[in-house]
């Protein structure tokens, strides 16, 4: 292959950079030319398909700094139809017409099932990227246990279910065990947590977080590093009752309370609390808020005001929970060590598997507790269902205690090799230099933005779009 293009498909990430940083080193070594095609998918559907080259020379442009949050060349939740078969006929010609002999796409479980359709029409290979590490498989025979059951909800007439798994769950066997994005996320809720205790212990509250994660709970489960007294994960429908114990039993003890919960919760009957939206992204994935607020609207009513003023603790259960979500500093900022070394093996990986001649592959990060972590090539199909479809992967509950609420002891063993050395100390020392830098005060922000604008080209078309 002489020429390959990558883009960044759906919410950005904090190790976007770095997996483009280690495709284009890869590609460097092997003499490949590489592209960067601008705002995900979006650019497909351009005739003037924006782009960036993003190693003149066989070397990456300054801009692209492994240790940047975000992706220097745009994501979008666009999405590719796979019904549009003359859509897919233009951009197919498209990207001939740019010289493109192969294209890796860095995003999750939506940017897979978006990528099919393409990987009839010419080489692809995903690099994974989420801070909800929904991207991959408990086991590898995950897929078959998709069965489709009669929804007259839905506008199929059906939806999916998972039947029982008839496999031992065993860290080493899991598929793509931890992806870019899910570490520095974790950082994020784990200092929110520690923060947001000083202010519940002080004015003794009970302080309830949301996390992201959409309906997978590793999200959730990661912030036990942040010693959170109660952790809820979308995978363990609440039990009203045993949480209200608890935090009564808490409470009494300790004068404060702190709960976090990951977004995609759902009470005893499956529902989930929090409201839904319809999103745009390739998956039709919903977007969830507002998980934290029913919950405490729920303590409210089970706790009552009595509770609070007989413990002279406040005049009302409206006073004393409060609620708190992390929201979108979760995605943001610099990556840690974790995410920026195995994001920038990725993206090497995901170039090799492209060069070596796979097609509809996925480079994934796998684990073994005798041989440390290391990448390898995976089929994408083996992601995908009966059907073809690709679900985000639900955090396995060997992970959970739902009696104490906090990670099992498989849980913590899942953790430990992905968090005990995440944090470089290149990480401490970058915001000990940077934060309050004096220069920060005086200079206006620059944008990576601004300098790769500089360097997009465009595929010459007759007509021009005047906004382009
Ligand atoms: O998939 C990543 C994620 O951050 C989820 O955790 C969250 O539910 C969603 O994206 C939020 O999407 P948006 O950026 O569109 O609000």
């Amino acid at each position: 292959m002489k020429r390959i293009a990558i883009l960044t498909a759906g919410g950005d990430t904090p190790a976007l950079n770095a997996a483009i940083h280690g495709a284009v080193v890869r590609a460097n070594q092997l003499r490949v030319e590489i592209y960067g095609l601008i705002k995900g998918f979006n650019c497909l559907f351009n005739p003037r398909v924006p782009h960036v080259h993003l190693n003149p020379l066989f070397q990456a442009i300054p801009e692209l700094d492994p240790t940047k949050g975000g992706t220097l060349i745009g994501s979008s939740r666009d999405f590719i139809d796979p019904e549009k078969k003359s859509e897919l006929d233009l951009i197919t010609a498209r990207l001939a017409k740019l010289g493109i002999e192969g294209l890796i796409a860095i995003g999750g479980d939506g940017t897979l099932n978006g990528l099919q359709p393409l990987a009839e029409r010419l080489p692809t290979v995903l690099a994974p990227k989420t801070i909800d590490n929904d991207l991959g498989l408990n086991h590898p025979s995950e897929p078959d246990e998709w069965v489709r059951v009669k929804d007259p909800n839905s506008k199929y007439g059906y939806s999916y279910s998972r039947t029982p798994s008839s496999a031992v769950f065993d860290l080493n066997q899991i598929v793509n065990y931890a992806t870019p994005g899910y570490a520095t996320a974790v950082l994020v809720t784990a200092q929110g947590v520690e923060r947001l205790r000083t202010t519940a212990e002080s004015h003794r509250r009970i302080a309830i977080i949301e996390v992201m994660g959409r309906h997978s709970g590793y999200i959730a489960l990661g912030t036990a590093y942040g010693q959170p007294d109660i952790i809820l994960i979308p995978e363990q429908p609440i039990d009203m009752q045993l949480l209200i114990e608890r935090v009564k039993h808490l409470y009494d003890l300790q004068k404060n309370v702190v709960i976090v919960c990951g977004e995609g919760i759902v009470d005893e009957q499956g529902i989930e609390l929090g409201a839904e939206s319809t999103s745009t992204d390739p998956a039709g994935n919903i977007a969830l808020s507002g998980a934290a607020e029913a919950l405490r609207t729920k303590m409210i009513k089970l706790l009552g005001d009595k509770y609070f003023q007989l413990y002279r603790r406040g005049n009302s259960a409206r006073e004393a929970i409060f609620t708190r979500k992390v929201g979108h500093t979760q995605r943001g900022g610099r990556p840690i060590l974790f995410d920026r070394f195995y994001a920038a093996m990725l993206g090497s990986k995901a170039v090799d598997l492209l060069v070596e001649g796979r097609n509809n592959a996925v480079s994934v990060l796998q684990y073994h507790a005798q041989k440390g972590f290391h990448v390898e090539g995976y089929e994408g199909n083996r992601f995908r269902d009966r059907w073809g479809l690709i679900h985000a992967r639900q955090m396995h509950l060997a992970l959970y205690d739902p009696v104490l609420m906090k990670p099992s002891r498989t849980g913590i063993d899942y953790l430990l090799p992905i968090f005990t050395d995440a944090i470089g100390s290149d990480d401490a020392e970058h915001m000990r230099q940077t934060l309050f830098d004096p220069g920060n005060l005086v200079q206006p922000y620059h944008s990576v933005n601004t300098d790769v604008h500089k360097r997009i080209r465009y595929l010459p078309t007759e007509s021009r779009d005047p906004n382009d």
